[in-house]
């Protein structure tokens, strides 16, 4: 039997969570938001240093097992936000130390396509859509592959950009959604799609004049936004399934609770034969049950850091999700 503790705080979410066995017995996590303006890495920080404890004894007492039966600390390395990376670091470092028990570093990107395996996934084309990350993966030889991705800014990103504009804190996405619900005519944007590349900026821009040349209400363009971006993001995902012969899609990261792009993977998959895999929400955006459940698979195949080299590991800001070797599959 093992147990891992996971910890997560790459961006805006400080989470502890505790697996047993690939069980999810306790995820408790706290996001930082704010009423106008994005995220500030500092503010985040400083929110994971006032809530980590609270949040560590919350995810403890929940799960119903005392510390000391831990048998190992698994900590989001990256990528993320420097300061607020540093702050899971720190307590991964100490709660290591405090029980004397290995540490074991996780990407964050690839602990969203590995806790699909609770859906029943075993080999899917991935589709990553966060804040940060938009991606479209898949395994192959040994690693991750990257097949598509942003080229330049995140799908989240894109949409809590819009949502700024227009007066909405962050995050934006839920908001949007809500109002793209109410959306009646298709307003035709800008569509960016380069094999299995897109780019979101120009869409951006040209949302922003149409909105300020007051010829179109906000709804519709909510509704005309997302039409446009997920058939980019469905259209990639496709490609990458035929690319890579394989049979299942799965969505991972925030974006993903869309029901809207659930709706049209969904689509997609039923007619060309696929699998469509979803994890519920609560797992979808960022948490630690995710950093805790693949902590246990590394674990389980001896990937761990301890004794004189636990304050070894340091945070990867930028780690990339091809750079990482899959030594556990
Ligand atoms: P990563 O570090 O993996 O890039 P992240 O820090 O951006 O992740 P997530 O929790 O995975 O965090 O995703 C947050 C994003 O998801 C935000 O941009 C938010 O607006 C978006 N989001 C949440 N719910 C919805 C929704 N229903 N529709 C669209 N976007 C959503
Ligand atoms: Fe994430």
């Amino acid at each position: 039997m093992t147990i891992v503790l996971g910890i997560e705080s790459t961006a805006h979410t400080f989470g502890v969570a505790v697996v047993r066995n690939g069980k999810i017995l306790s995820n408790v996590g706290r996001s930082y938001t704010t009423e106008k303006g994005g995220i500030i890495p500092l503010e985040a920080a400083k929110h994971h240093q006032e809530n980590k404890r609270e949040i560590y004894f919350e995810a403890l007492e929940s799960s119903e097992i005392d510390e000391k039966e831990i048998d190992a600390i698994a900590i989001s390395q990256g990528p993320g936000l420097a300061p607020c990376l540093l702050e899971g670091m720190r307590f991964a470092k100490e709660l290591a130390k405090k029980f004397g028990k290995p540490i074991v570093p996780v990407n964050h990107c690839i602990a969203h396509l590995e806790i699909g395996r609770i859906t029943g996934a075993r080999d899917p084309v991935m589709l990553y859509v966060s804040g940060a990350n938009t991606q479209i993966i898949a395994y192959a030889s040994g690693k991750f592959r990257v097949f598509g991705e942003t080229l330049d800014i995140g799908v989240g990103n894109f949409i809590d950009n819009f949502a700024r504009y227009i007066g909405i804190g962050f995050p934006g996405g839920p908001v949007i959604q809500k109002l793209a619900k109410g959306g009646k005519k298709f307003i035709e944007l800008p569509y960016t799609v380069k094999g299995m590349d897109i780019a979101l900026s120009g869409i951006l821009t040209n949302l922003k004049q149409k909105l300020e040349s007051k010829k179109y209400t906000l709804k519709d363009l909510a509704y005309s936004m997302q039409e446009t971006v997920f058939a980019m993001l469905v259209e990639t995902a496709e490609r990458a399934l035929a690319h890579t012969g394989k049979k299942e899609l799965l969505l991972g990261g925030g974006v993903a609770c869309n029901s809207r792009l659930q709706e049209m993977c969904k689509i997609m998959c039923k007619e060309r034969g696929a699998k469509f895999f979803c994890p519920k929400n609560f797992l979808l955006v960022d948490n630690a049950a995710m950093i805790a459940f693949l902590g246990e698979i590394m674990l389980k195949k001896g990937i761990k850091i301890q004794g004189k080299f636990i304050e070894k590991p340091d945070i990867k800001p930028r780690q990339r999700t091809d750079d990482v070797e899959i030594k556990w599959k």
